[in-house]
């Protein structure tokens, strides 16, 4: 662990020359950044020598080279085979011991919080408010997930019969899952796929993404301290290629994928495209997030929580506001204070604690964010365009209003608010606008008119609705979360039906 002393000395003092000293406050010990010999571990981690991955931008100065072996076609093989074999042996194990094992990996997170934080910072460019959050929804999973496994996966199901007969019906592991991350909830995300194809008694070969796979490594190796045997954990690292080639593999049972709809049709395809069993995708994919503000609405709340919505995170969340539609009556002074409170948001480096927006995930991001930045300057009116750090992978939040919501026809990842007014008896047509982009992630409404939120609720196929409030941060077992549509298959992670997906189901009917 990292002890909290060690959390105020400067980063040069501990990673020397690999780092640029001033740029991390919460630096890591100097062994966090030696190359890795996992594989005598049991982890399938590459054959090639380490490859120094730059895993954000050099330009932001922020960054020290992270040691991570890219994994190869072989690799991919290996790591799948080996976990067939620890299929067979994990997915006999009784419920009861592979719940056992998520708890002690809850526990072990929670000790090694600060650890954690640390990976998230340094790798993920995250505020500390966001860090503390996901090392927390992390360790939310393991307990759910254990526990809702428990009743799934423990004794057979006793179901009706005649007399003479028993009839049992039973949930078991399904083989090898292939766990698919993205950058955003590096940890949270990836544990939570993970543990819970591990807890429905499969092997797991997981690839994280390929911007954040130091906090992987610190995950599976905690996993496996926590009990997980090595053959039934396998992790690779690379990029989309790799995740390809492991989605291709002959012997992956299922896949559980986190990230854009366009890479998850991809997979859809290339599962489709394959002989041998049916092999079923749980996805869960973007979204253009709506939020809908009526008259009724109390502003300084809407206000707040659009900008909470639309700008904590940079607007890296899945959940994120993207659209917000405001009624005409209101429009002028809701924005007014939007923009008020956008102008209090302090952008700068997430490992300050009063900082509330930090980098997107590298430059790329940023390039993307900034094209739609200019072309929104050109094409929509500009309410707010907020000061960013002159160097660095920094998009400073904007907040843009468009005279028709179709002109935002995909997700735009970062902190960038649309808004559009629409007169009190244009309603419907909000509703469809919102039906007709084809996600259905998460949607706010702000109003004190219950028939007006029923309605709205009701009209739209979208997975999580927040009402009178923001609309980000679902916590597990409390507001399972996943969408519809562009956004995904379902089941919700952190939810009731999510385990069973990862299960097959087999009934047994005995003539006593
Ligand atoms: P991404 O789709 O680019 O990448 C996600 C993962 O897929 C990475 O590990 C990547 O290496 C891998 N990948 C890329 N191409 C692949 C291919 N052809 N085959 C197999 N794997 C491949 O997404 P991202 O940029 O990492 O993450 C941001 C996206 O994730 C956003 O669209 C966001 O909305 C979405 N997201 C959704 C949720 C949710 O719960 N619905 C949560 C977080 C993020
Ligand atoms: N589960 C995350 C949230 O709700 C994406 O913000």
């Amino acid at each position: 662990d990292v002890p909290p002393e060690t959390l105020l000395r400067r980063p040069a003092d501990i990673i020397g020359s690999a780092d640029n000293a001033g740029h991390a406050r919460i630096p890591l010990p100097r062994d966090l950044f030696q190359p890795e010999r996992i594989n005598s571990r049991g982890i399938e981690f590459g054959e090639r020598a380490a490859v120094n991955r730059l895993v954000t931008d050099v330009a932001t100065e922020r960054v020290s080279a992270v040691p991570v072996n890219y994994s190869g076609p072989n690799d991919v093989n290996r790591a799948v085979t080996t976990a067939r074999d620890g299929f067979s042996t994990w997915s006999r194990a009784p419920a009861t011991e592979r719940a056992a094992a998520l708890e002690r990996a809850a526990d072990l997170l929670e000790q090694r919080s600060a650890r954690f934080i640390a990976w998230l910072q340094r790798e993920g460019g995250k505020t500390l408010d966001d860090c503390v959050s996901e090392v927390r929804e992390a360790a939310d999973f393991c307990r759910y997930y254990a526990a809702e496994g428990r009743k799934l996966f423990g004794d057979a199901q006793p179901l009706p019969g005649p007399t003479g007969e028993r009839n049992t019906l039973r949930l078991r592991g399904r083989g090898v899952f292939a766990a698919i991350s993205p950058w955003n909830f590096p940890l949270a995300i990836f544990m939570g796929q993970v543990t819970a194809a591990l807890m429905a008694g499969n092997a797991v070969v997981a690839k994280p993404a390929e911007q954040t796979p130091r906090i992987a490594v610190e995950a599976v190796r905690l996993l496996h301290e926590a009990g997980i045997p090595v053959k039934a954990l396998h992790l690779i690292q690379g990029d989309g290629h790799i995740g390809a080639a492991l989605v291709a593999h002959r012997d992956i049972a299922g896949v559980v994928f986190t990230g854009s709809t366009e890479v998850a049709r991809s997979i859809n395809r290339v599962l489709a495209g394959k002989d041998g069993p049916i092999v079923p995708l749980i996805a869960e994919t973007g979204g253009i997030n709506a939020m809908i503000a009526d008259a009724t609405a109390l502003p300084e709340q809407v206000a707040d929580d659009v900008a909470t919505s639309a700008f904590r995170s940079a607007g890296q969340r899945c959940s994120a506001l993207r659209l917000l539609f405001v009624q005409e009556d209101v429009a002028d002074r809701i924005i007014e204070m939007i923009v008020g409170a956008a102008r209090e948001l302090k952008i700068g480096d997430p490992s300050d604690p009063a900082t509330h927006v930090g980098w997107v995930i590298d430059d790329d991001a940023r390039k993307r964010l900034d094209a739609h930045i200019a072309r929104m300057t050109r094409e929509a009116r500009v309410h707010f365009a907020g000061p960013a750090p002159s160097s660095g992978s920094f998009v400073a939040p904007h907040i843009f209003e468009l005279d028709d919501a179709r002109h935002l026809t995909e997700e735009v990842f970062g902190p960038i608010l649309h808004i559009v007014r629409y007169s009190s008896s244009a309603l419907d047509g909000v509703l469809e606008a919102i039906a007709d982009s084809g996600y259905g992630l998460t949607l706010g409404i702000h109003s004190r008119i219950d028939d007006t939120v029923e309605a709205v609720v009701d009209r739209l196929q979208v997975g999580n609705v927040y009402v009178n409030r923001n609309m980000i941060g679902a916590v597990v077992g409390v507001q399972p979360f996943g969408g519809h549509g562009l956004s995904g298959t379902g089941p919700k992670a952190g939810g009731p039906h999510y385990l069973t997906r990862f299960a097959t189901e087999q009934t047994v009917t005995v003539n006593t």
